[in-house]
């Protein structure tokens, strides 16, 4: 089991947005916009096309762990590695322990460990960005309604993942949540 949280952890701990705009020559991203290594703030450079290879590759990265790990060493593997992945994520080894808010790799995660609760995460994302153009509070109200819902499903394990993952998206949004009280959370796109 240790060994599917450690690769678990290694997968996640990849940082695509520093990876992909570095190799694009969009700059360092940590001087960028809010300095997130997520894919809302690799939009900011102005490249779509970085952005949305950015979330897809966070996501793929929590996915590919609860897939891989859920063939070959069942169902309590895969909760693990996807959990791991998360918090690679969130604290990467290669960029010191800073590393990103961890929304799209709890989507992709969430989506590999269970698709109908990745799909109502994904469309609360959608329907709150669609109507704020605000990324942060759309995570936030993500977040907080999974747990909710995986426990009316009957799903107490999932319940508890991801009332963990949601408390610590939470706790990596401070700024943005200051932000959002004080009304000066960015849009979508914006600096
Ligand atoms: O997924 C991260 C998003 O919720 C906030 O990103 O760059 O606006 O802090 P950012």
């Amino acid at each position: 089991m240790i060994l599917w949280a450690l690769f678990g952890y290694l997968l996640g701990s990849v940082p695509f947005g520093i990876v992909i705009t570095r190799a694009m020559g969009l700059g360092d991203l940590r001087t960028i916009g809010s300095g997130n290594i997520g894919a809302t703030n690799v939009l900011r450079t102005g490249n779509k096309g970085a952005a949305l290879a950015t979330l897809l590759m966070d996501s793929g990265k929590g996915a590919i762990a609860v897939l891989l790990a859920r063939e070959f060493g069942g169902e309590t593997a895969a909760a693990l590695a996807g959990g791991a992945a998360f918090l690679g994520h969130c604290f990467p080894v290669w960029l010191g322990f800073k590393g990103g808010k961890g929304v799209a790799t709890f989507l992709g995660t969430l989506a590999a460990l269970h698709w109908p609760l990745g799909l109502a995460a994904c469309a609360t994302w959608a329907l709150v960005a669609a109507i704020s153009r605000i990324s942060s509070l759309s995570a936030l109200l993500a977040a907080a309604l999974t747990p909710v819902l995986a426990w009316g499903l009957g799903r107490g394990d999932i319940a508890a993942v991801t009332a963990f993952m949601a408390a610590l998206i939470f706790l990596r949004h401070h700024a943005n949540i200051r932000r959002l009280l004080s009304g000066t959370e960015p849009r979508i796109g914006r600096k």
